[in-house]
């Protein structure tokens, strides 16, 4: 019967298995179904459309048995020899030979399968190009014969259960170009080189990593990278801008950021997001925030900010949702008071006198006795673009106003 198989299909290799017992769990239920197969299966013989399918079925198959749950029961369909057809992988010719078929892309994404390590697994896949497994219970490290896949550009372990530090073996990795790690439990700092990699997008929020956020931006050539929900602090470095520019979602969002905010950030032209809130950024609003022509959500609640809101900032024309509640601002002129109407302006729980759902003024006073003070003071006033109606002596409307005691 075998040699019936290999005599129709010229091309077609037959590959010998002698773990296969073990790996075709489902043998019996087809017994009656189609004798064909189960020749092939008491030969202990299976047809792959490529040597490359069959070398790396085994693996498929010992990382199936390290597969401690699958309540999708995905790897259900990991059976038989027709690779390309498990779900969650996904075939294509590789790079170096047209004709052949290999396994070129792993999509785990939601299967919420639980593993105590990827290694032996991923890393012994020659042809990968992707792997995303968003959403899975997987743990461990990652080997260092990752760096040894010559097509692997997108790796996507997020929301997963690996912890400890960043994973160094992905430094040595040259290839890749997409990097996502976000909601597990890495913690320490992400090494410099990471950035000089090449990499394109780097999502590593919702970690526990610890670092100056002026070291990460410092060294980065990233398109896109969010940092939100870690522990990054320092202050906004100032080059912020070169490295935000085109970017349209800066995510700073539930860190330990402190300092004053620099004028450069009216350079985020593009910037359609900006999210620093919760965290212990301090001082006034530059009035340079009004440049941001396309800023549709901006948000600094749950900061230590205070003076007043700049009305050149309630005045950005496409401002749906701007968020400073939990601060310590003082003063609102007419331009920002017509965003509170329309509920685009949150100034609850400040220091504006007049205004409802204000901190208590034992509180506000506490706050200001203490001496507060940011470098750079004129550059707070400095408009790095033009506006109509927000020039010279007009912006003394949002003169930042001095402190209730
Ligand atoms: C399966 O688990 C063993 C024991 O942890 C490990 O050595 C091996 O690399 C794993 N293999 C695969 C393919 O996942
Ligand atoms: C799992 O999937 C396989 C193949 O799709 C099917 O034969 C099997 O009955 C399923 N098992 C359960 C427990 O649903
Ligand atoms: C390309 O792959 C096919 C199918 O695996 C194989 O038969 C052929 O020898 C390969 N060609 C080269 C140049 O490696
Ligand atoms: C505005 O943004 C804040 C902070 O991101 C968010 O909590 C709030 O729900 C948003 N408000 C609206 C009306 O979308």
């Amino acid at each position: 019967m075998q040699m019936i198989i290999v005599s129709v299909f010229k091309l077609i290799v037959v590959v010998t298995l002698f773990s296969l017992s073990k790996a075709l769990g489902g043998l019996t239920s087809v017994v009656h179904g189609n004798p064909l197969k189960v020749i092939k299966d008491e030969l202990d013989g299976l047809v792959f459309i490529d040597q490359r399918l069959a070398a790396i079925y085994p693996l498929i198959q010992t990382f199936k048995n390290n597969i401690s749950s699958d309540p999708l029961n995905i790897t259900g369909s990991w059976v038989g020899s027709d690779i390309c057809s498990y779900k969650g992988f996904y075939c294509d010719s590789p790079p170096n030979n047209k004709s052949a078929i290999t396994l070129a892309s792993i999509d785990f994404n939601g299967f919420q399968l639980t593993a105590p390590s990827l290694d032996g697994f991923i890393d012994q896949l020659p042809d990968l190009a992707l792997f995303h497994a968003n959403s899975n219970f997987f743990s461990g490290t990652i080997s260092p014969n990752i760096a040894k896949l010559p097509y692997l550009y997108e790796l996507d372990i997020s929301n997963n259960l690996f912890s400890g530090p960043f994973p160094s073996s992905i430094l040595a990795m040259n290839t890749l170009s997409f990097l996502d790690i976000r909601f597990n439990q890495f913690s320490g700092s992400i090494p410099p080189q990471l950035f000089t990699k090449g990499l394109d997008i780097l999502f590593v929020n919702n970690n526990d990593f610890i670092q100056q956020l002026a070291e990460i931006l410092g060294n980065s050539h990233l398109f896109y990278l969010t940092l939100a929900n870690n522990k990054f602090y320092g202050p906004i470095p100032r080059s912020i801008a070169k490295y935000f520019s085109g970017i349209s979602e800066v995510l700073l969002l539930n860190n330990m950021l402190s300092g004053c905010l620099p004028y450069e950030l009216g350079y985020l032209t593009e910037t359609m997001v900006f999210d620093a809130g919760n965290n212990l950024l301090t001082g006034p609003i530059p009035f340079s925030l009004g440049c941001l022509k396309k800023a549709e959500v901006v948000n600094f609640a749950g900061n230590l900010l205070y003076g007043g809101v700049p009305e050149v900032v309630c005045a950005m024309p496409n401002l749906a949702n701007l968020s400073l509640s939990n601060n310590y601002f003082s003063h609102v002129g007419p331009i920002c008071r017509s965003l509170i109407k329309k509920g685009v302006l949150d100034v609850r729980n400040n220091c504006i006198l007049g205004l409802p759902e204000q901190r208590s003024p034992h509180e506000c006073s506490a706050f200001f006795s203490k001496p507060r003070y940011c470098s750079y003071r004129p550059t707070y006033r400095y408009l790095p673009c033009w506006l109509p109606g927000f020039s010279g002596s007009s912006m003394g409307l949002s003169e930042p106003a001095p402190a209730p005691v």
